[in-house]
């Protein structure tokens, strides 16, 4: 019988992050600046990504980004995840390479978006960012933010599809359980939300739109549609300037009063109430 999974030992997961670009011949095409069509410089990106992201995003030279330890003590969760090797499929294409695939659904995000969004929720926290806003179509990637948040201690606020937030309440009420704010997308939080309502009512929104709500909540310099976007921590800033409002704002603000009493609604298990002591695991 021949062994399907490698699994690593605790102490085998890397240390450091392989910088593809730096081997790469041919590299990237450079991020355009939307307004400009040019390549976006460090500055304007910081508009959206914390520095130490930037810095690791126009990197072509470092083969090597050393893990912090505390990222890795993160990983430690719920890595190493197996490979495993598919001899099956290398059997249906009659091919003599041996084929692995990674297994990353071993956590609740439900896949490997976590270890991207450890790393961005460890260092938007380390350059005293006080929360990130992301989008998130299926749900997964803001799961992920939700999840890394609640541990690293920032907030967080996600703006999901929203075909997707009516479909999937679970995703959407486990990332409140994390302590995330979700918005339904679009939403009448944003201009670009209440633009898109108005001209397309019935629509059940797309990730384009989640992220064109999420960049200008967290940016007005620029408008470079990716990932997690950090929000600075200024008084009378982004946060404080929104209220939450409509439903997905009720819903937000309900969890967090059930939170701050410790009871909150179990929606998975059916269970009425939990303790905080419970919650503390999962919450800021
Ligand atoms: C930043 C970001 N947002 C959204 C998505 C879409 O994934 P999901 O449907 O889980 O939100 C991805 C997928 O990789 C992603 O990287």
């Amino acid at each position: 019988m021949e062994n399907y999974r490698i699994y690593l030992t605790e102490e085998e997961i890397p240390t450091h992050y392989y910088n593809l670009r730096a081997d790469m011949k041919k590299k990237p095409a450079p991020l355009l600046n939307p307004g400009t069509m040019q390549p976006m410089t460090a500055e304007e990106l910081a508009g959206v990504f914390c520095e130490e992201l930037v810095a690791q995003e126009l990197d072509n030279d470092t083969r090597y980004i050393e893990i912090p330890e505390e990222i890795r003590e993160y990983y430690k969760i719920y890595r190493p995840s197996p490979v495993i090797r598919a001899y099956n499929l290398e059997k249906q294409l009659g091919t003599p390479a041996a084929i692995y695939f990674k297994f990353e659904g071993n956590n609740t995000s439900g896949s490997h978006k976590l270890n991207s969004a450890a790393a961005q929720a460890y260092y938007a926290k380390k350059q005293g960012l006080k929360g990130v806003t992301t989008e998130t179509g299926a749900g997964q990637w803001g799961t992920a933010m939700s999840m890394a948040c609640a541990h690293f201690g920032l907030e967080c606020r996600v703006f999901m599809v929203k075909g997707s937030y009516e479909q999937k309440p679970f995703r959407r009420e486990v990332m409140r359980t994390y302590g995330a704010d979700v918005f339904a997308s679009p939403s009448d939080t944003t201009q670009v939300g209440r633009t898109l309502l108005e001209q397309f009512p019935g629509t059940s929104g797309s990730l384009g739109c989640a992220i064109s709500e999420a960049v200008p909540v967290c940016s007005r310099q620029c408008a470079q549609p990716g990932t997690a976007a950090s929000e600075r921590d200024r008084s009378g800033g982004i946060y404080g300037a929104q209220k939450d409002r409509g439903e997905a704002g009720h819903h937000n603000r309900m969890y967090r009063r059930r939170l701050k009493s410790g009871r909150t609604h179990r929606a998975v298990h059916g269970r009425k109430t939990q303790r905080r002591k419970r919650l503390q695991i999962h919450c800021r």
